[in-house]
């Protein structure tokens, strides 16, 4: 069974982050999504809301796994028996930091390998921060994020 790696903070989903799993789950038997439990930055929504923001967003497909994990990806990915990671790449200035990552990865764990995925120029634009940003002051995020990710962003905001 082929299986693929998404891993991500996804501090929310975005519809970038959508569009990069749907795809890949076009190629792979399964997409297992990775979820990281405690980001280096302090998320706005908790494991469990962003899990659950995944599982709705991603319900129309069958081949998609979301779990969680903390420490090494490396180490995740063993667990998971899972030897291929995907990332999306926005522009270049994504590429720098993608590729030192995708290096450090395979040389702790040698034979993980890393595919990047175009992101969509209609998404190309998009980051959880700005989307945070824009919800935090006021702004609409309708047509950037999934539905029940742009509700979560308001009810946040206090609307
Ligand atoms: O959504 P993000 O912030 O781009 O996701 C980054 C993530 C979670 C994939 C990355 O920070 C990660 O893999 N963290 C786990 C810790 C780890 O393995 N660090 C070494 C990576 S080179």
């Amino acid at each position: 069974m082929a299986k693929a790696l998404c891993p991500g903070s996804f501090d929310p989903p975005t519809n970038g982050h959508v569009d990069v799993i749907e795809r890949g789950a076009r190629y792979f038997d399964q997409v297992v999504v990775a979820v990281i439990a405690n980001p280096s930055k302090r998320p706005m929504f908790t494991l469990e809301e962003r899990e659950s923001m995944l599982a709705d967003a991603l319900a129309h497909v069958d081949n998609v796994d979301i779990q969680s994990f903390d420490g090494l990806l490396v180490d995740f990915a063993r667990e998971r028996g899972v030897s291929l990671i995907i990332k999306g790449l926005r522009a270049v200035s994504d590429f720098e930091y993608e590729l030192q990552m995708a290096q450090m990865n395979a040389a702790l764990s040698p034979g993980l390998d890393t595919f990047f995925v175009n992101a969509k120029p209609a998404w190309a634009f998009l980051s959880s921060s700005l989307v945070k940003e824009v919800a935090r002051y006021g702004g609409s995020t309708e047509g950037l994020v999934p539905p029940g990710v742009s509700k979560a962003l308001e009810e946040h905001a206090g609307r």
